[in-house]
């Protein structure tokens, strides 16, 4: 499916509204994520802090795991994911831990993210050369 910047721009609206419900508290640094189904659906997620601080959970990944609770098989193709990170923050990429997730779960998408104060977009591959693969 093709990504137009007006989806882009759609999805970054939605990523700044699911910021707002992040739980933040120890890095207050919230962060939103919105995903683009092949159907045209958006799924949205926010990152989720722990006071046990290794436990805390990125946006992208809360996104992710909302599509398939949502979602059935054959209706979870991501189109796109877009990130933002707190205002005013000139950078947000995606963490390892969810570039590995995006390679598995979203490898034909366009994923945009705040970059020297820009809204970027690349391709999976860009975005996790080598990515980790079973088999
Ligand atoms: N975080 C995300 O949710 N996504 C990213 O792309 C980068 C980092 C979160 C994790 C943690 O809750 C906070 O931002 C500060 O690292």
């Amino acid at each position: 499916m093709p990504v137009e910047e007006h989806d882009i721009a759609r999805l970054a609206d939605a990523a700044r509204l699911a910021r707002t419900r992040a739980y933040a508290p120890y890095s207050n640094f919230p962060v939103g994520c919105a995903l683009l189904l092949a159907d045209g659906t958006v799924v949205t997620g926010a990152n989720v802090e722990n006071g046990s601080y290794g436990l805390g959970l990125c946006a992208e990944r809360a996104a992710m795991a909302s599509l398939f609770a949502d979602h059935p098989p054959g209706e979870r193709t991501i189109a796109a994911v877009v990130v933002v990170g707190p205002e005013g923050v000139a950078d947000c990429s995606p963490c390892g831990a969810c570039r590995q997730w995006i390679h598995e779960l979203a490898p034909d998408a366009v994923v945009a993210f705040p970059w020297h104060g820009e809204l970027v977009t690349v391709t999976v591959p860009e975005l996790l050369p080598f990515g980790f693969e079973l088999d």
